[in-house]
């Protein structure tokens, strides 16, 4: 496969969607190859516990780090026929922003692993655990500034985001190009037939066969719909000063 994808959480269920659509028929096809794990697998005791108070107090509950460590370790030492290792990313509101740039240099790893944190995080130490003595890439991302219940959620969004990325996955590879947040603008409108539907026109320019014209409505559309919903994305880079 182009990429294996690891995941590890306590509702290995919450990941079923990884089975349908694109990202299913991409595993079916033998492009991606995902394998859900639950970390309760990895505890000793009767009840299978996953988390315990904080040190020095405060509210919720901290995943323990000896599931974590055994679970990647389960993780690593699976038939591993690059004899690369996994970049591990743990979603989080505290991480680094997912981006479509993000998601094109996870699209280039041969294997991701994900670990979804659920409560009020992971104890610090499996980081520094993962980094120091398994010596994997560790990066904590962030869908966006609103808190999830656990990284489960966001680690559906990553995958689609990515999968869809990797070299086949997506049959048609130009409809990757022209997507919002490939170059810093957003989508143009699009209208299907008819031309005339409950009263409202297609706007003209799109009947008229001229391509230039519709090549210039359409980027003064990206222009106007992106300083309207996100202002920020036109001062974050210069595609504004591009022709598309
Ligand atoms: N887990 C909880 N909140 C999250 C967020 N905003 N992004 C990624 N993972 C999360």
């Amino acid at each position: 496969p182009a990429m294996r994808v690891d995941v590890v959480t306590i509702f290995p269920d919450y990941l079923a969607p990884l089975d349908l659509s694109l990202i299913g028929k991409a595993r079916e096809d033998g492009l991606l190859d995902v394998r859900v794990h639950d970390l309760r697998d990895f505890t000793h005791d009767r009840h299978r516990t996953v988390d315990d108070t904080p040190y020095g107090g405060g509210a919720g509950m901290v995943m323990k780090p000896q599931p974590w460590s055994e679970a990647l370790e389960h993780v690593l030492a699976q038939d591993n026929p690059t004899g690369a290792k996994p970049r591990l990313i743990v979603p989080g509101p505290g991480g680094q922003p997912f981006t479509q740039a993000l998601a094109r240099e996870l699209a280039q790893e041969p294997w991701l692993a994900f670990a979804c944190g659920r409560y009020e995080g992971i104890d610090e130490r499996v980081y520094d655990h993962a980094r120091e003595d398994l010596g994997l890439e560790v990066s904590v991302v962030s869908l966006g500034d609103y808190v999830l219940n656990g990284g489960e959620v966001a680690v559906l969004a990553m995958v689609e985001a990515v999968g869809r990325l990797v070299p086949g996955v997506i049959g048609n590879a130009e409809s990757l190009v022209e997507e919002s947040h490939e170059d810093g603008l957003l989508e143009y409108p699009i209208y299907t037939k008819p031309s005339s539907w409950n009263g409202r026109d297609v706007p003209p320019v799109l009947l008229s066969g001229n391509h230039g014209a519709i090549a210039g409505w359409r980027h003064e559309q990206r222009l106007a719909r992106t300083a309207a919903r996100r202002p920020d994305l036109l001062h974050a880079s210069h595609a504004a000063d591009g022709r598309d």
